[in-house]
């Protein structure tokens, strides 16, 4: 059989444009409003999801209804009006006497008013006549927060009079606290207890969504049942309070059998048990869509069936009174409320109703607005407008969800909520950070469209102290969505906009307070600021960025440089850098364990300059196999993408360096790129420990071996052999992964507790003979500040490079650099600058001299961010390439400090 069709339930027939705005205008209101979402001005906002309470679009039938409203301060026609129709909508169910259309037609008269309005009536929500001036129980306020004012702070009163006999605090139970019911309710001195059915975020399948619904904002009854077991609690308990339908818990319904339970559970302990009842109509639909029994009871029937069962209720008007404002309190008359507090409660709410909010006839609402919400109450039940409603928020969130958007489901009545703990599932946020706010923010600039987040910042996730009480804290974002306000067009686009925000999940803001953290219900009033992300990708991009302006590279060069970064990093770039959740291996790369070094490179003489970075792709994980996964993955999508990219020497001698089972850290490899004129060239350094130190010289010799090398071997054989005490090993083998010839192999070593003497003595013999050897004496030694060793802080490293650029079978070209950790022996960069000066003040001319000086400050100062109160030493290495041809070359090495120096190597 086909599938019921739901036919459209209104025309549109006023339309309000948009004003068009850019994302940067709204990033300068946002600013200007302190981040704050209520501060924002509407008319700036294109999707305003804000709230469902008072944004409906009044129908023609109000519109009418209000043009009859009459503004006399006594007795104005649409105060009778609107308590007729809470008779006829509460009590009367399908017998009402709908009084409301002789005052919409004018054919009301004197024997009309006698007979219908001012007929004493008693008994139930709404007294008339005379009863309503001798027993008052129904009172017309601004709006239902002031309904709960009204309630709360009279009780507290009648309470406090009592107190002697009373148990004290008073406390009241309810399955969900709306924020401005618990501040009223917290203010007036009473308890709040939260019993709310579990489940709210289990999963629900899609599929049932409009099948079947669980009614997660259910009373715990169960629950509350066993609060009240205790004499103490009950004797305490002076209100059962269902929120129907449940916001705090996403808009959820309650059940016709969960309100008979719970009305059950208060009588039996003889405590009034009151609706919040805003959104009654959308609760009476849900009971009549999903619960057994009532698919054939009309509406208005089955909301008399509901309010059969309450002592009393506050509603706002501006929800399911479908008014722009308007709220009411009413109770039963001489029922268990009057009877459980005093006999004269109604005189003392009245009189407080009169002292803040006006004359019982209007209670601070104007005429036409008491017109307006009467003409809704009756709009609100009818069932091709709610049929309409629950199926517009139920296809946003079936929208969402086909975009992957984790939602709430099944979404509730008014609003589609975000599950945010889902959202954020994979980024490692924590509450305190308040990414969801973060969320909203981005939504609301890059969009124009508001939100609200219903989680650790307004609910104050950060003031509660205990684990229960933050227990209770969901992390959602709420849409409400306006009445009779949206079309597809809204959905359609939001759903788009979420999808494309939930994508870069990872670089969304959290937010931090900035002001009025410690006010109620701050979430209205407080300052924030959005908090950016420092994701691995962001703080690097940042870096490179810097040097490169720094170095006055072009735009083109920094376009390469951030999106080689990017696609180095493209599995693991995007976490936010404090959590380390890929970092649980600690990278080598550089020497505070960041897993990428930036180098700039100066030809001595001539000032000209080279930017580049050393990566180590991370891994899930910590194993050395997720590591070699990761670098082979990124060898190939660095293939895929760079033209000038071979991999030809690599795969020869790859599986000497990746042995299938047995390899050893500490690095499986690293990838480097060289910012070299417009053409970036990429290198990868290779670990010939992998199969354990001391099979370190067979895998290198069998690499040059089958790269066509054996004489390169030859010559580190004989550095190694001539160290006097064998301190020096082999640590890294680096292939270019450029073609031919031009190619290199560079090897590593390491020399441990070598001297300025004893290394010079080492490699002075490779080059030109004793001025080399002078110069890289003097080089480490003034570097370490005058000392000649040994070096035990960090040991030295030098790189044998060798090219064919003849081609094969041709004489072998070796050049040498050394490279000096002064981050390890110069206290500042201060220091290492001037011991730089001290070094080139003897080999290079002044001009050139400064020049360098100028790069390496001028590197210093992009990077000096890095620099922490431990002084992790950002400025890491210097190198010094010593050919015999060429002009020698200076290197400077920068790690960041990608963990603020919280992770320091021993
Ligand atoms: C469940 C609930 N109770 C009370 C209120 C307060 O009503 P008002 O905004 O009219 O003061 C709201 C408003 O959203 C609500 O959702």
């Amino acid at each position: 059989m086909d599938e019921p069709l739901t036919p459209p339930a209104h025309n549109v027939l006023v339309v309000h444009p948009h004003i068009s705005i850019t994302p940067e205008e709204r990033e300068a209101v946002l600013r200007s409003v302190e981040y704050n979402v209520f501060a924002f001005p509407a008319a700036l906002v294109s999707c305003d999801f804000l709230s469902d309470s008072g944004t409906s679009a009044v129908t023609d039938v109000q519109w009418a209804a209000m043009v009859r409203g009459d503004e006399s301060y006594g007795r104005n026609s649409g105060y009778y009006c609107l308590l007729d129709a809470f008779r006829d909508v509460f009590e009367r169910g399908d017998k009402q006497e709908y009084l409301f259309r002789d005052v919409l037609a004018g054919t009301t008269d004197s024997s009309f008013y006698l007979n219908k309005f001012l007929k004493p009536r008693s008994g139930g929500f709404v007294n008339g006549g005379r009863m309503q001036l001798i027993r008052p129980n129904f009172f017309i306020v601004p709006q239902g927060r002031c309904a709960e004012f009204l309630l709360f702070s009279t009780l507290a009163n009648i309470l406090e009079a009592n107190r002697s006999a009373l148990a004290w605090p008073p406390v009241i139970i309810s399955n969900g606290f709306f924020d401005t019911t618990n501040a009223n309710a917290s203010v007036a001195g009473f308890e709040l207890h939260t019993f709310l059915q579990p489940g709210l975020t289990e999963l629900f399948p899609i599929e049932k969504v409009g099948v079947e619904n669980p009614f997660r904002g259910n009373l715990d009854v169960a629950a509350a049942s066993a609060f009240l077991s205790n004499p103490e609690n009950a004797k305490r308990t002076a209100l059962i309070l269902l929120t129907i339908t449940n916001n705090w818990a996403a808009g959820q319904p309650v059940s016709m059998a969960n309100i008979k339970a719970t009305a059950a559970l208060a009588c039996q302990h003889g405590i009034p048990l009151f609706f919040d009842a805003c959104r009654f109509a959308e609760n009476a639909a849900f009971v009549q869509v999903f619960e057994p029994g009532y698919s054939h009871m009309p509406i208005p029937q089955i909301v008399v069936d509901m309010f059969a069962h309450a002592d009393g209720f506050t509603i706002s008007l501006k929800k399911d009174g479908l008014a722009n404002m308007g709220g009411a309190l009413c109770f039963r008359d001489e029922g268990v409320f009057a009877s459980r507090f005093t006999a004269d409660i109604g005189i003392h709410l009245k009189e407080r109703q009169i002292i803040c909010y006006g004359n019982d006839s209007y209670g601070g609402m104007s005429g036409r607005d008491l017109m307006a919400a009467a003409a809704g109450l009756y709009q609100v039940t009818q069932e091709a407008y709610l049929r309409n409603r629950i199926r517009q928020v139920q296809g946003f969130a079936q929208r969402l969800v086909e975009k992957g958007v984790p939602v709430l489901l099944p979404p509730g009545g008014s609003a589609v909520f975000l599950d945010m703990d889902v959202f954020f599932a994979d980024c490692g946020r924590s509450y305190d950070e308040f990414a969801s706010v973060g969320f909203t923010l981005e939504l609301l600039r890059d969009y124009g469209i508001r939100s609200v987040e219903a989680g650790p910042f307004g609910w104050e996730w950060d003031k509660k102290t205990s684990a229960k009480e933050r227990d209770l804290i969901p992390n959602l974002v709420r849409l409400a969505v306006p009445r009779n306000v949206m079309t597809d067009v809204h959905f359609e686009y939001t759903a788009a906009a979420i999808s494309q925000l939930y994508r870069r999940r990872h670089t969304i803001p959290g937010a931090r307070i900035t002001r009025g953290a410690e006010l109620r219900i701050r979430h209205f009033q407080s300052g924030l600021e959005p908090v950016p992300v420092q994701t691995f990708l962001g703080k690097a991009q940042d870096d490179i960025t810097r040097l490169s302006s720094a170095l006055g590279l072009d735009q083109a060069a920094q376009k390469i440089l951030a999106e080689s970064l990017a696609l180095s990093m493209k599995s693991w770039g995007q976490v936010p850098i404090h959590h380390q959740s890929t970092c649980s291996w600690l990278s080598d790369c550089s020497y505070n364990r960041s897993p990428i070094e930036y180098s700039v490179a100066i030809e001595q003489n001539t000032g000209k300059s080279q930017l580049r970075f050393m990566i180590e792709a991370q891994a899930a994980g910590n194993s050395i196999e997720a590591y070699q996964r990761s670098a082979l993955d990124l060898t190939k999508a660095i293939e895929a993408k760079y033209l000038n990219v071979t991999l030809d020497r690599f795969n020869d001698v790859s599986d000497l360096f990746f042995p299938p089972e047995t390899a050893q850290g500490p690095l499986a490899a690293w990838h480097s790129l060289v910012m070299d004129t417009s053409t970036p060239k990429w290198k990868i350094y290779l670990n010939p420990r992998t199969s354990g130190l001391a099979n370190a010289s067979g895998v290198v010799r069998e690499a040059l071996f089958r790269l066509g090398m054996p004489d390169a071997y030859g010559l580190l054989e004989a550095v190694l052999s001539s160290d006097p005490n064998s301190e020096s090993s082999f640590i890294y083998f680096s292939l270019d992964l450029h073609p031919r010839p031009q190619d290199r192999i560079k090897v590593y070593l390491e020399h441990h507790n070598s001297s300025a003497t004893s290394l010079a003595g080492l490699i002075g013999p490779c080059l030109s003979g004793t001025a080399s050897e002078t110069e890289i004496h003097r080089f480490f030694s003034t570097l370490a500040g005058g000392s000649d060793g040994p070096y035990r802080a960090k040991s030295l490293v030098t790189c044998f490079t060798f090219t064919r650029p003849d081609g094969e079978g041709t004489a072998l070209e070796t050049e040498v650099t050394v490279h000096f950790p002064i981050g390890k022996y110069a206290p500042t960069a201060a220091e290492a600058r001037r011991r730089l000066e001290d070094y080139l003040a003897t080999t290079t001319p002044a001009d050139s001299r400064e020049a360098v000086l100028m790069m390496f400050s001028k590197c210093v100062d992009a990077l000096r961010h890095h620099e922490t109160a431990a002084g992790a030493e950002f400025y890491q290495w210097v190198g010094l390439k010593l050919t015999k041809s060429r002009e020698p070359v200076i290197t400077f090495y920068f790690g960041p400090d990608m963990f603020g120096g919280a992770v320091r190597r021993g």
